[in-house]
């Protein structure tokens, strides 16, 4: 069965929206805070740990109903079930879309193509716990005997970022194993990486859903090749890993089959972590930890499928999103993370949001007239504040932030956590109070200031505020709560282009960049250059000349 296909922009509520926003442009959050004592928690959605304050949104109860309606009108819950359900909602490669079955409970059941894959995927992980409690526990060695001390993960855009991000994320929870990432097909990166390894205690994993990847496959065979300098054929079975769905090309490049980890092809790159594609993370942290965190994204998976759309955290973000997209006109969004261990997710982000709906056409085949996928950037704070807050304060364009935070710090040092904290709380509220004139000009005649140097002053010291955030405040970053977020963020995607009406699970843009590629590598390497452009050809013949 088909997903809703319904154009948004034909529906009741996305007309009224329309009216709704030109009659409330103006508004200001601040006077909205005065006006509604229970405004916080009335915007406000507790579940588990977390705590999501949507309060600081330029919104009124009239808004959420309308955008609430919008959901109802494009038949979101419909299309959760499909979702859920495994049918081919990818269809323009004709695939189900379940990362969710990766981290469904041992017992349930999802069924795809007469099979539930459930089973599957738990032998899966099986196989993930045995290989990486032996390689931790240091029963598994490489081929002189010693025990393994690191491990390089090869891969690229979903068979890197998540893995990458995760890692990082929970290196707090980390064991002995030092984790390092290969991605780019860069080969000043690689050698940097491998000149601090000893070959004798290293593990490669390649990670490669498709095992085509341009850029892994060089990576692997540069390394494979470094590797064979003080080792032999055979020893690559012990210290090379793959996980991939091609099972014919793994065993071409000489992986034992005991070491080969299975993927599906209902399983998206963007998406992946949750499967052996995060064998990295199992090593790094422990299977436990590892499915700690595919406990807390199924917390959150089940939050999505069963609870009504107006306490539903993706559902509500989403709809803020498009909001702000699509009747604001703005034009990105940033998230902020207030923790180090957080650096990498705006990266993870990136590919997830924008690899999914950066996408024109509808579910119809027909371009779109509205905007679509939202581009996402973002650096942990309070780094973020010193780099580029600036504009968000006092530009000329409409950022929506979201503000994600812990009460308790890891190590325990309050100290450090309550400044921290202190700026994230204080950065949402300056976002949208703002200073106005009248404050400002206090503030300097304070500073015994002539009143000629005030008002020369003036413009430039005033914030005008208005601007949204969404706080994410969570007990603690542990593999759970981590595991929350990201599926958080996943599901958030997925109401999106519900009701952008695209398919968001596909991604024929990279594919071109990867055959475009191709022949400038034949250009480069060949005699001749074929046609191009005059700025192309230039530049082709300087790089050879
Ligand atoms: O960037 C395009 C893409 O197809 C991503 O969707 C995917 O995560 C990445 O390439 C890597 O692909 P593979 O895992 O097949 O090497």
């Amino acid at each position: 069965m088909l997903l809703p296909n319904i154009d948004p922009t034909k529906t009741e509520a996305w007309k009224q929206l329309a009216e709704h926003y030109n009659l409330t442009k103006e508004t200001q959050m601040g006077s909205l805070f005065s006006d509604g004592a229970t405004r916080a928690v009335d915007f406000s959605i507790v579940w588990n740990d977390f705590l999501v304050d949507y309060s600081k949104n330029r919104i009124d109860q009239k808004t959420i109903q309308l955008l609430l309606q919008l959901a109802e009108e494009v038949n979101i819950k419909d299309a959760i079930g499909k979702y859920f359900g495994g049918h081919e909602i990818n269809q323009t490669e004709g695939r189900a879309v379940l990362h969710t079955a990766l981290r469904a409970k041992a017992s349930d059941t999802v069924m795809v193509d007469g099979e539930n894959v459930v089973l599957e995927v738990n032998k899966v992980k099986e196989q993930i716990k045995a290989f990486t409690d032996s390689v931790i526990s240091g029963e598994r060695k490489g081929h002189t005997g010693k025990p393994f001390t690191d491990v390089v993960n090869i891969g690229i855009g979903g068979s890197d970022l998540g893995p990458a991000m995760v890692t990082e994320a929970l290196k707090f929870y980390k064991n002995h194993l030092n984790i390092h990432f290969v991605s780019n097909v860069d080969g000043d990166h690689v050698q940097e990486v491998l000149r601090d390894l000893d070959p004798e205690t290293t593990l490669f994993v390649i990670v490669s859903k498709t095992f085509t990847t341009q850029e892994t496959l060089s990576n692997a065979n540069t390394i494979k090749k470094w590797f064979l300098e003080s080792a032999s054929e055979k020893d690559i079975a012990t210290h090379f890993a793959a996980v991939s769905t091609n099972a014919d090309k793994i065993s071409e490049f000489g992986i034992s089959a005991t070491n080969v980890f299975p993927m599906w092809d209902w399983v998206g790159g963007r998406f992946s972590l949750w499967s052996a594609v995060g064998i990295s993370i199992a090593l790094a942290v422990g299977f436990e930890n590892f499915n700690a965190l595919l406990k807390g994204a199924n917390e959150m998976d089940e939050h999505f499928k069963n609870e009504d759309n107006d306490k539903n955290i993706p559902v509500v973000l989403a709809l803020l999103s498009i909001w702000y997209n699509n009747f604001h006109g703005a034009e990105t969004e940033v998230v902020i993370p207030y923790t180090q261990y957080l650096s990498r997710f705006s990266a993870y982000l990136q590919q997830g949001i924008m690899e999914s709906n950066g996408k024109s056409v509808d579910r119809n085949g027909n371009r779109v007239d509205y905007q679509t996928g939202s581009i996402v950037w973002g650096e942990p704070g309070t780094n973020a504040q010193h780099a580029f807050f600036q504009l968000i304060h006092q530009g000329t364009k409409l950022i929506p932030a979201t503000f994600i935070g812990f009460k308790r710090s890891l190590y325990g040092n309050t100290d450090h956590h309550n400044k921290l904290m202190a700026n994230f709380f204080a950065q949402t509220e300056a976002l949208m109070n703002g200073k106005s004139a009248e404050e400002v000009k206090t503030e300097l005649e304070e500073k015994n200031m002539s009143k000629e140097d005030v008002q020369k002053l003036l413009p430039f010291k005033v914030f005008e505020g208005n601007n949204p955030t969404n706080t994410i405040l969570i007990d603690r970053l542990t593999p759970a709560s981590l595991g929350s977020l990201i599926s958080l963020f996943e599901h958030k995607i997925f109401v999106e282009g519900i009701i952008w009406n695209i398919f968001s699970y596909d991604q024929w843009g990279v594919e071109l960049g990867k055959k475009l590629a191709g022949q400038t590598l034949k250009d480069i390497e060949g005699a001749e250059i074929s046609q191009h452009d005059g700025s192309t050809t230039q530049l082709l013949e300087s790089f050879k000349s």
